[in-house]
């Protein structure tokens, strides 16, 4: 039987459509929903942006105002929703229904952020792809208003657990500015003695109508590297189209691209600063089957175009410098 509290917080902070809260039942225990009720009474905003329990009762920041509705997640310090008003407020961003929602797993879609390093570490096979920023619970640092856009921060440092993977003393503040543009700024400072040496993306999951009538605009004549190709460079002939798996990591990019979907009337901006790489993902059919936290065809519901400093465009940080990667997305309807 659940105590009287417990049953006043569940009322209070988990919203009514229990289908939405995957894993709420085993994880949800007296301690995280006073956790979540305390990060709500220190950092929520009332009528604008709360603090609740999300899937796998994990924390998540929600945000409703007059310029979008939006989602994040502590763990990662990931956004996982994004939809600016109008347009009737069409989501932006792919989630998949088959997501991983625990400690120690990324979760599929929104905007993961990969550190320190980039797909798989190199030399070294047990250590958890794209790095372990993604699978661990952030802490929130704040929520703000600026101008009719809300601010959230949120950060996490070198631990334990990170030095068992990688040696680098740092701190990550993730700020992210819900708006009619999202923008995600990730800032990294060395803290320590030693020059680090990282790479970075954004690694963000566009929801698209179907991934055989969208193209990637601006990357014309660009070289790549392909991934699907034992990393071999190559220059791309006009837009970005897809027929099958695609992996390749644009080289030099400073320009805005642009996510043409005709189908959803509409383009995603990709706007960026700091940013050498730019990486277009998606993994087609057979690749998708051995992802089991993946749905049935939605493969063809996603395109990832992330910003990004990876392989030889690693960021070098000496002892006290900042680091900071900007990107911003927009959406223009057609
Ligand atoms: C992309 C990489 O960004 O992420 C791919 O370029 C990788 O190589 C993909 O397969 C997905 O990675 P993960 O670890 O989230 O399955």
């Amino acid at each position: 039987m659940r105590s009287r509290s417990l049953r006043v917080l569940l009322e209070v902070f988990v919203p009514d459509d229990p289908e939405l809260f995957v894993g709420l039942k085993e994880n949800l225990d007296m301690d995280t929903l006073s956790a979540v009720a305390e990060l709500d009474r220190r950092f929520g905003i009332p009528g604008l942006a709360s603090v609740g329990v999300g899937n796998g009762a994990m924390p998540r920041v929600q945000i409703t105002s007059s310029l979008c509705e939006a989602e994040m997640y502590l763990h990662g310090a990931q956004v996982t929703s994004w939809k600016p008003a109008g347009n009737n407020n069409a989501e932006v961003l792919f989630l998949s229904s088959k997501s991983r929602w625990t400690d120690g797993q990324a979760i599929r879609g929104g905007i993961p952020i990969c550190f320190p390093w980039f797909r798989a570490k190199a030399n070294d096979s047990q250590a958890p792809a794209h790095g372990f920023a993604r699978t661990k619970a952030w802490r929130l640092e704040s929520i703000l208003e600026e101008d009719d856009a809300l601010v959230v921060s949120m950060m996490t440092e070198s631990d334990e657990h990170s030095r068992r993977w990688w040696p680098g003393e740092f701190q990550l503040v993730h700020r992210v500015t819900f708006g009619s543009q999202l923008k995600l700024e990730l800032v990294c400072t060395n803290t320590g003695t030693t020059t680090l040496r990282f790479e970075e993306a954004l690694h963000t999951y566009n929801r698209v109508s179907d991934i055989q009538h969208v193209s990637v605009l601006g990357l014309d004549a660009v070289r790549f590297l392909d991934n699907t190709d034992s990393n071999k460079e190559k220059a791309q002939r006009g837009d970005v189209v897809f027929t099958s798996q695609t992996d390749n990591a644009y080289l030099n990019t400073s320009d805005t691209v642009e996510l043409f979907d005709p189908n959803m009337r509409r383009r995603i901006r990709l706007a960026k600063a700091n940013s050498l790489t730019t990486v277009v993902w998606n993994p087609w059919r057979e690749k998708a089957s051995e992802m089991r936290d993946l749905g049935n065809d939605e493969w063809a519901r996603f395109l990832c175009v992330e910003a990004s400093n990876i392989l030889d465009d690693a960021v070098n940080l000496a002892p006290g410098q900042e680091h900071r990667i900007t990107a911003i997305l927009t959406v223009e309807r057609l």
